[in-house]
């Protein structure tokens, strides 16, 4: 991980100083009201914290994706409520990012106030990384800080160009995201087991092919479990199974085993004729035994079993994806009891374990140890292109 400065390295005394915040509060909506308000808790600290040192605190945040046009049901006023209730603090709305309204707004604010900028996709500089739309908004700022991971894939002016015009910190959040996924796969304690699931194999090929290279144990969950599983030859039935991807799960198997990494695949399965919740047709097999009518919807309990035993042997644990149709039960019973055994060794001090996407999370809540684990991230995107291994622009920018 290159180094970057934090809140740390910023004078105690911020007595009037311009501080221009760049955090995700893309939450989710339903009918203009946020369901979940955990990136609102996450960017807290920050804000409490530079406003306590007497900063004026400026918010820049997108909701949606505008396309650099006003849409009044994309306002970021709309979270204005959540976040005055989530800070205890007042929040005044700024309907601009620069220009002399937005200079004029930010003149009246005290030490210690927080004022939220417009949503900055309204402006089409701000997708297109422009110098001088980030220059405008600069211009308001003395320094900046950048608390949103979760759009740190995002080569945009509020997440990449202001980080090279204004002195640039890591926000509390963002320093504790990027410490974490550090210790899961940047310098982690090895040996690494990575549990990847999800759907499809095409939606995280790039994902599967780091972690190949990186981890000592891989295992794969999901329909994705599917198609490796046909690649070796085992005929999956009606599972959801991309055939056309079979070569490319060979591949994968192959690099995996030459770099010393042990691909983990189930050996029983459930499986059943109906995808319903508890369906009659419902039962456990050896992978072998699947009917050409039936379709695997989790993995079984010895395979479960299997799981759990080597990540006793892990130091290190980095998951995303549930390993099973989690949100139908019973097939969520192998990723609830796998989710159990790591915060178990977790929280005995065995294991660091990093979870993130946000299926991973609601996995993880569904089984009652989002709590229990090292750490869990929000991020979706931003998640994932890391796990890829991809160097991401606004966390870049941080350490340039
Ligand atoms: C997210 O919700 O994952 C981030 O806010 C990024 O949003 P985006 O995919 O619209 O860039």
């Amino acid at each position: 991980m290159s180094a970057f400065k934090t809140l740390d390295d910023l004078p105690q005394d911020l007595s009037g100083q311009r501080a221009l915040v760049r955090v995700d509060l893309n939450l989710p909506m339903k009918d203009g009201q946020a369901t979940d308000l955990t990136r609102v808790t996450a960017v807290a600290p920050t804000i409490l914290e530079l406003a306590d040192r007497g900063a004026k605190v400026l918010l820049l945040a997108h909701y949606g994706r505008p396309k650099g046009e006003r849409h009044s049901t994309m306002s970021i006023s709309m979270v204005q409520g959540d976040l005055e209730r989530v800070l205890d603090r007042e929040v005044m709305f700024i309907p601009e990012v620069a220009g002399p309204v937005a200079a004029q707004a930010i003149d009246i604010l005290r030490p210690g106030d927080i004022g939220l900028m417009e949503n900055v996709r309204f402006w089409p500089g701000e997708e297109a990384n422009d110098a001088d739309f980030a220059k405008s908004i600069a211009a308001n700022g003395d320094f900046y800080v950048n608390d949103a991971f979760s759009a740190a894939h995002r080569a945009h002016a509020s997440t990449e160009a202001l980080a090279h015009l204004l002195p640039a910190y890591a926000g509390r959040a963002m320093e504790k995201e990027l410490k974490a996924l550090d210790a899961a796969l940047g310098t982690p304690q090895p040996p690494v087991a990575a549990v990847v699931g999800g759907a499809k194999v095409s939606t995280k090929l790039a994902v599967l092919e780091n972690l190949s290279r990186k981890v000592q144990h891989l295992v794969i969950g999901g329909g994705m479990a599917n198609t490796f599983l046909a690649a070796n030859g085992v005929h999956v039935g009606m599972s959801l199974c991309e055939h056309d991807l079979t070569d490319t799960a060979r591949a994968i198997m192959d690099a995996a085993d030459a770099a010393g990494c042990t691909i983990h695949l189930p050996y029983d399965v459930v499986v059943a004729k109906e995808f319903a919740a508890n369906p009659p047709s419902m039962r456990v097999c050896n992978v072998h035994e699947v009917a050409a009518d039936e379709m695997i919807l989790d993995i079984g309990p010895l395979a479960v079993e299997a799981l759990g035993d080597v990540l006793k042997t892990c130091a290190t644990l980095v998951w995303n994806g549930p390993l099973g149709a989690f949100e139908t039960p019973p097939f969520d019973e192998a990723t609830v009891a796998l989710a159990k055994t790591a915060a178990a060794l977790t929280q005995a001090g065995a294991l660091v374990s990093v979870a993130g996407g946000g299926d991973t999370v609601a996995a993880l809540a569904h089984a009652g140890v989002a709590e229990d684990v090292t750490y869990i991230s929000t991020a979706g995107g931003a998640f994932l292109e890391w796990m890829e291994g991809k160097e991401l622009p606004g966390v870049a920018a941080l350490s340039a």
